[in-house]
């Protein structure tokens, strides 16, 4: 197992009627920025729940935050910020929304550097960040874990940049499998395939005989197998034990936990944001379909896991090796299909002629070294995104 420190000090606060919480969780004193998304809130009565809660706050609002959040749109916040001297911010949203909020609040304290006071150098420039506002969170869709990490992933002119900050995770969250019942079918998908997948990359590397990793992550891939088809079956749909299990995976699949001490990959993400960034695919849908090209491409270097992964996940124990890992990736490929997700750039309407430019992309954004060895050069990433055709 490799050293590691871990800590991860949001406060979940999980189940039925939690909103309830933010009455005592936001501090009375507290001038209050409630930032949302697009109006999914006031349509299936979150909104209204929060407001109750906050019936004693003094507080103002900043919608409009859209999926995959530009940079445009998060630093029109920064009037209001200023103008009403808020000095707390809660996130009310999906993983846009929560990582919205992270930039809002790493801007609003953002002194700049010898580079100059842009907020966007937080992204373009990697600058450190040194202050942000306080964040609350009520997730109102499960996938990114945004609402217990400090990464965010914000969007300007086509580029799409994450960043990274202890100083902006949230200090609590709300989670509450009820308000999961107004998402569509799509957006149900894409939470659970991109939990997956980012419980993937911090799996399928090389071993360091980090077991309980290992096994952590394994049983939330198996969670994510047996749930998320429930999810979208009409009969099983509605039940909130379905998605408990699927709002607690994907808080875990990217809270810290499973990665501490074991290689991580991202190759699959850092390939996709450019496929989001350029042709506007949501997340998730860029994922299913770069992941199965490189557990292709990656097939070597990855063999120990690989075969780890189809007896442990998928019981394949049968055949040779290169069998054993043919099937599992064609059973991932099958899950994947199942989620209403594609698998092919064809699916997307995407062809060869279209990889010259996400090359380019990945090159301008430094995306030249990817993977758990930092061996995947733009060759490499070409060489999956032709797979993925
Ligand atoms: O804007 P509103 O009206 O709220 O509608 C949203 C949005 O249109 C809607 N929605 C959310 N909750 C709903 C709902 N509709 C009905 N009922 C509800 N309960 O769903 C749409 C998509 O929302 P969005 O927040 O964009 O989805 P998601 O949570 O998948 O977030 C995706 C973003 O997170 C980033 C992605 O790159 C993308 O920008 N990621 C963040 C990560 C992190 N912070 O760690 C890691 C991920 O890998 C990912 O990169
Ligand atoms: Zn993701």
């Amino acid at each position: 197992m490799l050293n590691f420190t871990f800590q991860n000090p949001t406060h979940i606060h999980f189940g039925e009627g939690q909103i309830s919480v933010l009455a005592k969780e936001v501090p009375l004193k507290a001038r209050v920025l409630l930032v949302y998304g697009g109006g999914s809130i006031k349509a299936n009565g979150v909104y209204q729940q929060v407001i109750d809660a906050l019936s004693e706050h003094t507080y103002f609002e900043f919608s409009g935050i859209e999926p995959n959040p530009t940079y445009d749109t998060l630093m029109k916040a920064q009037d209001i910020i200023k103008r009403e001297n808020i000095d707390y911010i809660l996130a009310v949203g999906g993983g846009s929304v929560v990582d919205g909020a992270k930039f809002i609040a790493a801007a609003a304290l953002y002194e700049g550097s010898s580079e100059g006071n842009d907020p966007w150098d937080i992204l373009a420039k990697q600058q450190a960040v040194t202050k942000a506002l306080p964040i609350g969170a009520v997730l109102t869709l499960p996938a990114t874990g945004s609402e217990s990490n400090g990464n965010s992933v914000v969007t300007r002119d086509g580029n799409k940049l994450p960043f990274s900050s202890p100083l902006v995770r949230p200090l609590f969250a709300v989670l509450d499998p009820n308000v999961t019942l107004s998402l569509s079918d799509r957006q149900i998908s894409n939470g659970v395939v991109d939990a997956f997948i980012h419980t993937i990359e911090q799996y399928l590397t090389y071993s360091v005989n980090g077991k309980v990793q290992d096994r952590f992550s394994e049983g939330l891939l198996q969670t994510l197998i047996e749930e998320g088809p429930k999810a979208l079956d009409p009969a099983t749909k509605e039940n909130l034990e379905v998605r408990a299990n699927i709002m607690w995976s994907a808080t875990m699949a990217l809270n810290g936990l499973i990665g501490a001490g074991v290689p991580q990959d991202w190759s699959t993400h850092m390939i996709g944001h450019e496929l989001t960034g350029a042709f506007g695919i949501d997340h998730a849908r860029t994922l299913s379909i770069v992941l199965p090209a490189v557990m292709k491409v990656r097939k070597e270097q990855k063999r120990e896991k690989l075969l780890q992964y189809a007896s442990r996940v998928w019981q394949i124990t049968e055949g040779d090796e290169d069998t054993r890992i043919d099937q599992a990736i064609r059973l991932t490929e099958e899950f994947f299909q199942q989620m209403q997700v594609p698998t092919r750039l064809s699916d997307v309407n995407l062809g060869s002629k279209d990889i010259d430019l996400l090359i380019e992309r990945l090159e301008q954004h430094g995306m030249t070294a990817l993977g758990e060895k930092s061996d995947i050069t733009l060759a490499i990433s070409r060489e999956i995104l032709t797979k993925a055709l």
